[in-house]
This record gives structure tokens, sequence and C-alpha cells, in this order.
């Protein structure tokens, strides 16, 4: 190798060292620190040529702010006395004849939760009343926030927001007042504010509306008297009043402490009856559900019938009334039904072929779980048969 040649080498690794642009890295890269502590960043030039110059900015381009200073040669930089505007990035930058080089730290502010909590003075409310109590949080990271009553673990249902939760609470009687505790709770801590709600009068303050019926389930026939019994406990004392689902009270209906008397029901009446029981607190509601059963009412669609011998019969017996009903056909007078007789479930009397005999009066029986009702049809079987006369 001449000396040309190693002059040239020399050259070469003179100018990977000087005429690079720098290599930059900072230390520690991430910091979590409270508020009001102090924390460093140091930026140090790992490559390259040495820098003219080494500086710092912050990655969302403000200015450092006042409590950050720079150590010696721009590479330590300082921020005491942290505060929340000092969170985010802090790009140190090394500038050399060759170019730039940069690396960058982030700095995040932990913060243990507080919580403020509005009322802050115990809060008295009248039985019935609803109040709303607020929660507010702050904390970072995020806390998160839940309600409870004191002596339960049951978180309560309430209206959030990442940083409030607004619990409504309605105070009926004593055991609903108490002390409410809002928590707020991050790996950095927890926190806890309480509220407590006082009943206004204490437990004599009243007590809500509620109804009970001494049967839920009525049953009666057509044309009787039926009585629903309500009872109803409160305080103060609740009204009664009756009413009847999506229709109104039968006219012939009466209402006496807080019983309700239909006089002569008919099939229509059947449904539900609401018993409503009201004080200042509020009104409950308790249900009787009435079913009104009627007998049968038969009748046959045809009373008289004349065939000839041979003829076929055909006897329907109809009736109306509550179901189920059977049906049943006999003879009146003590005659026996033609051997050839058939009935059906649903009241049909059938014989395919008449005898002279079989002349006389047909009864159908109905009968349903209530009662029973009949029906006559007269038959006539005279003169030659079809067959005869053909
Ligand atoms: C019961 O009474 C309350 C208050 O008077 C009323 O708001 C409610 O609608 C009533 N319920 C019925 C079924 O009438």
């Amino acid at each position: 190798m001449n000396i040309r040649n190693a002059a040239l080498i020399l050259s070469a690794v003179l100018h990977t060292v000087w005429g690079q642009s720098p290599i930059v890295s900072v230390r520690p890269k991430t910091a979590a620190v409270k508020l009001g502590e102090t924390v460093s960043f140091s930026c140090r030039v790992t490559s390259g040529s040495q820098p003219r110059q080494l500086e710092w900015k912050r990655t969302n381009n403000q200015p450092l702010g006042d409590n950050v200073k720079l150590g010696p040669d721009g590479a330590v930089l300082t921020i005491t006395d942290v505060r929340l505007s000092n969170q985010g990035g802090y790009r140190c930058i090394a500038t050399n004849a060759q170019g730039k080089g940069t690396n960058t730290a982030s700095l995040t502010i932990r913060q243990p939760p507080e919580v403020r909590v509005k009322p802050s003075a115990p809060l008295s409310v009248h039985a019935g009343e609803s109040v709303t109590l607020e929660c507010s949080v702050t904390g970072k990271p995020r806390p998160s926030i839940s309600w409870t009553k004191q002596g339960s673990e049951a978180e309560l249902v309430s209206t959030t927001t990442d940083t409030t939760a607004s619990l409504q609470v309605t105070v009926m009687s004593a055991e609903d007042a108490g002390i409410f505790v809002c928590r707020a709770q991050s790996r950095e801590g927890l926190a806890e504010g309480r509220v407590e709600l006082r009943l206004e009068g204490g437990a004599s303050a009243g007590m809500f509306p509620q109804a009970s019926v001494t049967e839920t389930d009525l049953t009666a026939v057509e044309g009787q008297s039926v009585t629903m019994h309500c009872h109803a406990t409160g305080s103060p004392t609740p009204v009664i009043s009756w009413s009847k689902l999506r229709a109104p009270l039968p006219w012939q209906h009466r209402v006496s402490g807080g019983s309700l008397t239909l006089n002569n029901v008919g099939r229509q009446d059947s449904g539900q009856y609401i018993c409503n029981a009201t004080n200042a607190l509020g009104f409950s509601e308790a249900y009787v559900q009435l079913e009104v059963d009627s007998p049968p009412y038969a009748t046959t669609l045809t009373d008289e019938t004349v065939a000839r011998p041979g003829d076929a019969l055909r006897l329907q017996c109809l009736a109306h009334g509550t179901h189920p009903i059977r049906f049943r056909w006999t003879r009146v007078g003590g005659a026996s039904m033609s051997p050839g007789a058939e009935t059906t479930k649903d009241g049909l009397l059938k014989i395919a072929q008449l005898k002279v005999s079989d002349s006389g009066t047909y009864k159908c029986v109905a009968t349903n779980h209530v009662g029973s009702s009949e029906a006559l049809a007269k038959v006539t079987v005279r003169g030659a048969s079809n067959s005869e006369e053909t």
C-alpha cells in the first residue's frame, strides 16, 4: 500500500466519523412522575461528528415552560415542580455541518384520584322526594367511578361521564336514607367522598302504599253478585279506588270500604279489575281476574220435521254458554231411540232410514259445569216410503 492509498483510506475513515449527521439517544425514554416532583432527561450524541448545537423542543410545538431548565451544553433537560401542562413529548435535536439527528422522550403525569361530591353537607329530604348526588373526580390515569351505599357492596346505577357520576336517589322510607359513597380508583390510588341523606321527620314521615287483594282469581255465574276485597297499608292512609282494565266499571257496581261489589253479573263483566291505593307518597295497584260463566241455552235448528219412511233424518242441537258444552239426545215419553240412530259431540242426531215408529218428540239436553238446558224437536214419519212410491 502506498502513502497515497493510505491517505485515501484514512480520509474515508475520518469522513465516516466526522462527515455524518449526528445519531442521538435520550434517557430515560419515558418517565411518569407525580405533580410537584422533579424529572430530568439527558441527550447524548452516540455517533457522528460532534454537533455544533444541542437543543430541546416540545413535540406539541409549545414553549418549554418556565419550570424547564437546560443543563450544561443543553444535554440535560430538567423540569422542577412538575405540573399538568408539562405532560407530553420532548425532542432533543443535535445539529452538525452534515445535518440533524433527533430523539424523543415522553413525560406522563401520575395523579392519584381525588373526589368531590355534591351536596357536601348532609341533606334532609321528604319521603317520596328525589335528589341527585354528584361525584366528580380527577386523576391520571383516569380513575373508575362508582356509587355504593354504606353497608352494602352493591354498585348503584348512576349516570356517568369520563369524570362524573350522578346518582339519583328517591327516599321512600327510612331504609332508603343513609350514607352514599362515591369511590374513584386507579392504579395511583383510591379516593372516596360521602353524602349523607336524612329522611325529614325520621321514620314516622310516611310509608309508601301497598295494595293487596284477598283473591286474585274469581269465578261467578251469570246473574250472581260478586264482591272483591282490597286492603291497603301505608301512611298517610291510602285512598282505594277501583277500575276495570280497558273498560269502564259495570254500571251496577258499588264501592264501600275498599270493596267492590258487582250485582247481576253478565259474561261481559269478565276481565281484570284494578284496586288502586293512593297516598301522598305514590300509589300501588293490585289486580283481580273475574270470570263470569253462563249455563247453556239450547235450541234446535228445526223444531218440526215431517218425513217419509226410509228418509234420512238430521237434527242439529245448538247451545251458547260457557264451554265445554256436552249434548245428549233422548226421546220424550219413554220410547226407545232407533237402533240406527247416531249422535255426534257437537249436537247432531242422525237416523239413516226412518221408520214410522221413529215418530215422536226428541229432546236435546245441553250441559256445562254451570247447568243444563233442553230443546225439543218433533218428528212425524208417515205415508208410503220413497222406495215403494217409485
Ligand atoms: C292509580 O292512581 C294513580 C294516582 O292517582 C294514577 O296515576 C294511576 O293511573 C292509577 N292507576 C289506575 C290503573 O287507574
